[in-house]
């Protein structure tokens, strides 16, 4: 019984995007399904889509004008408000994890807003939390982009099910 349910998940899928704008609107669709305190994951290339991709999950938020989300440049994190707290986390540029400390990191990922780190790779993983979406981007030419999507925990596997179901 209890299998049963387990398989009733699904914890991954892959979907391919065919301009910057299906990039944003399926990033807008987990937006819309993130609750406060989840954690999102983007690791991909330069240039794969993580910010785009973050700018509709701002969007899906609720942050007003989320199409301004941009990479962090100077600083690490961006904060934004929408229907909750969301915390824009850039890691590109960090030289060591000691500048993580100086923004205080706990309390974005294990706080009570949504939690978007680009460049998680640079982040030991053993501080993420457990439940979270992890997402690669992939280039697959100048347009094309394969984004796959990883449920970890009941919450997100439901997401990620949602979606496979979407892509039926
Ligand atoms: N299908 C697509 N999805 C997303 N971006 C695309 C797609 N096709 C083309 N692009 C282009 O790729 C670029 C993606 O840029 P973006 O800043 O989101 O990438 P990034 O992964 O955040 O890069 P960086 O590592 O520099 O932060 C944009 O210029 C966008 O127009
Ligand atoms: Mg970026």
């Amino acid at each position: 019984m209890r299998k049963a349910k387990a398989e009733a998940h699904q914890k991954r899928i892959t979907v391919v995007s065919n301009s910057p704008g299906e990039t944003q609107r399926l990033g807008m669709w987990v937006g819309r399904h993130l609750r406060p305190g989840d954690v999102v994951c983007l690791k991909g290339e330069m240039g794969s889509g993580k910010t785009l991709f973050t700018r509709g999950i701002a969007t899906g938020v609720g942050v007003p004008q989320g199409r301004g989300v941009r990479s962090p440049t100077f600083t690490l994190v961006h904060e934004y408000v929408g229907q909750y707290p969301m915390y824009h986390l850039d890691l590109y540029r960090i030289q060591g994890e000691e500048e993580l400390e100086g923004i205080g990191w706990e309390e974005y990922l294990y706080g009570a807003g949504i939690t978007v780190i680009e460049a998680a790779e640079k982040m030991m993983e053993v501080r993420l939390p457990e439940d979270r979406l992890d997402i690669v981007l992939e280039r697959d030419g100048v347009r094309r982009r394969r984004l796959t999507l990883v449920g970890h925990g009941r919450h997100f596997e439901s997401l990620v099910t949602a979606l496979v179901k979407q892509h039926q």
